[in-house]
């Protein structure tokens, strides 16, 4: 590409950016591979004190890179600085779960961080930035991000759940004996937590109904736990969690966002609207067509059998129960019915 071609500079902020998914993370969009090969990027590296060490040694690896369309990179602990004119914000940054660690263990201390960000967010983020949460628990920590920006659309906040979508595509493929191309349709509903529901009711594996190639039984006995406990098992095998393959579902969602994924579906953690009898505002994950720019629209009137609606449901409740637990960062609700 001519210099001449290239798009004038976005600025992409991105917290933890000195942590395991971070380093994978900067690498891939300076590269490209998130906004398109004709986009320049101003980079925007937050971190804590503590991580400014390690950053410092990311930022002497991103200029070695020598990345052609890599402008500028900053790095801050200052989250108005970092945030501000950022037309992309990947919030990567949450003390992640180590072994024999529940989630429910990082609750209080992650959505902190997040209400934090929403605030500076709400001050500092330009008209229409969009905004992707990574840092676990993800779906809560954009509620609670969220609710701290009431100047914001609650639209603009998204929680990750491609990497379970992704998941969940491989496996059945590997089941089906087929590439994973060949998979579309595979949808995750509710939390990115052991309680998500991967659903196939609607797959296809290379134009076919997936039910009609993969049994039941595999799919509640085997497929189901598997993509639920998919992080765990990572962090037992690691020791650390998922990192490259959780920063190139980051890529892939905001990719598919910002360019458009033609009628693909794609799995994103949203705010409900009250669709398929969801609980509203709570962020739960549901299959969205990508048209680019950032405009996403629910998949809706898909037909859901009792099983599904079970499974649904459950993973529903798990996210009221999150947000009442971190009702008191919720400003006026604080003791009040959300
Ligand atoms: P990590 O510990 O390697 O890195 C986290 C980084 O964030 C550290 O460098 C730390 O200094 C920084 N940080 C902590 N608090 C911060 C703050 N307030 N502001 C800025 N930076 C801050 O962790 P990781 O493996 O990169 O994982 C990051 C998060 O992503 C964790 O919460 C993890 O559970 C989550 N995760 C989510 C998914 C998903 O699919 N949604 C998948 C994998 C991991
Ligand atoms: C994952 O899905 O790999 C991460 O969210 C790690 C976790 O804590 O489950």
């Amino acid at each position: 590409t001519k210099t001449a071609d290239l798009l004038p500079p976005l600025k992409v902020a991105v917290t933890g950016a000195a942590g395991q998914i971070g380093y994978a993370l900067v690498m891939r969009i300076a590269s490209g591979e998130m906004l398109g090969k004709d986009q320049l990027i101003d980079l925007s590296l937050i971190e804590t004190d503590q991580g400014m060490s390690p950053l410092r040694g990311v930022m002497m690896e991103l200029e070695d890179g020598a990345f052609p369309l890599l402008n500028k990179v900053t790095a801050t602990t200052d989250l108005n600085e970092g945030f501000g004119d950022a037309a992309f914000n990947l919030l990567v940054g949450a003390t992640p779960r180590g072994p024999g660690m529940e989630r429910a263990d990082l609750m209080a201390a992650n959505a902190k961080i997040f209400a934090e960000q929403g605030k500076a967010l709400n001050d500092v983020a330009p008209i229409g930035a969009k905004i992707l949460v990574v840092g676990n628990p993800a779906n809560t920590n954009a509620l609670v991000a969220s609710h701290n920006a009431p100047d914001m659309w609650p639209e603009q906040f998204v929680a990750m759940t491609r990497l379970d979508q992704s998941r969940a595509a491989a496996l059945l493929a590997e089941k089906a004996d087929v590439p994973v191309k060949d998979v579309d349709r595979v949808i995750i509903w509710g939390n990115h937590s052991a309680t998500q529901y991967p659903d196939l009711s609607h797959a296809r594996v290379g134009g076919k109904w997936a039910k009609s190639i993969v049994d039941d039984k595999w799919i509640t006995d085997d497929f189901i736990p598997r993509v639920q406990k998919r992080g765990a098992e990572v962090i037992d095998a690691r020791g650390a969690s998922s990192a490259a393959s959780a920063a190139s579902a980051a890529i892939d969602a905001v990719r598919d966002m910002q360019l458009g994924s033609g009628d693909a579906w794609q799995s994103n953690a949203i705010p409900s609207d009250g669709s398929y009898g969801i609980a509203d505002g709570i962020w739960y994950s549901v299959p969205t067509v990508c048209h680019g720019d950032s405009h996403y629209r629910r998949v809706q009137k898909l037909p859901i059998d009792e099983f599904s609606a079970k499974m649904m449901t459950k993973t529903e409740k798990e996210l009221i129960a999150e947000r009442d637990s971190v009702r008191h960062l919720l400003p006026g609700h604080e003791g009040k019915p959300v």
